[in-house]
């Protein structure tokens, strides 16, 4: 069966639509460990709670090589096939990425190359974009970058504040993130330059 590294930073809700679903059996694959950048995150709280291998490795203060080596050391012991970025708000280093070469995954609450980086919804609803989403991606060491493998179209509301337009982008990331994580684990994919070939 297929590993599975889950890294996250915060709130965990992407980790616990995954692990619903492996628990649901319609993602064949088990979550060796979550690993998280801080300590007080909720999600490693609620991997703990599951029974999981949960570790905080904290990253306050420590330059990004020196921790992604670390980072690096710790992954190897639970000999994972596929490392799922949820919520994690750290870039990693290129000596990450070759660690992992196209097994890395990324969720990110737009319609990428739109709105990169922090407060991606805020930031849809400042410029007044009438719809915006949720992408699944390869990462590669650059922000929000590396070739998309899914994404889902959320429309933007006359009324949406923040939190609603969130609330809904977020039903759409806990869908395509497990969708992603079977395609790439099935292999029923190929990568052509920037674009990910299904089937
Ligand atoms: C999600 O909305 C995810 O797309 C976003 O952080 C949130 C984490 O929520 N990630 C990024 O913005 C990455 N650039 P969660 O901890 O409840 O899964």
């Amino acid at each position: 069966m297929k590993r599975l590294a889950i890294l996250l930073s915060g709130r965990g809700s992407n980790f616990e639509a995954i692990a619903a679903n492996i628990a649901r059996g319609s993602i064949d694959a088990s979550i060796a460990v979550v690993l998280s950048n801080r300590r007080d995150a909720r999600g490693l709280q609620i991997a703990r709670e599951r029974g999981l291998n949960a570790v905080a490795l904290p990253s306050k203060g420590m330059d990004r090589e020196a921790y992604d080596r670390g980072l690096i050391a710790e992954l190897r012991k639970y000999s994972v096939d596929l490392v799922c970025l949820a919520g994690y708000m750290r870039l990693l280093s290129a000596s990450f990425i070759r660690e992992f070469p196209n097994r890395i995954l990324n969720i990110h609450p737009s319609l990428l190359p739109a709105f990169p980086g922090l407060d991606a919804q805020h930031q849809a609803l400042a410029y007044g974009v009438k719809v915006t989403g949720c992408t699944v991606h390869f990462v590669d060491e650059y922000l929000d970058a590396g070739p998309i493998l899914l994404q889902a179209a959320v429309p933007v509301l006359d009324q949406d504040t923040e939190e609603t337009l969130s609330a809904r982008i977020l039903a759409e990331e806990h869908r395509i993130y497990s969708e992603a994580i079977r395609i790439v684990l099935s292999g029923q994919y190929r990568i052509e330059g920037r674009r990910v070939i299904l089937g």
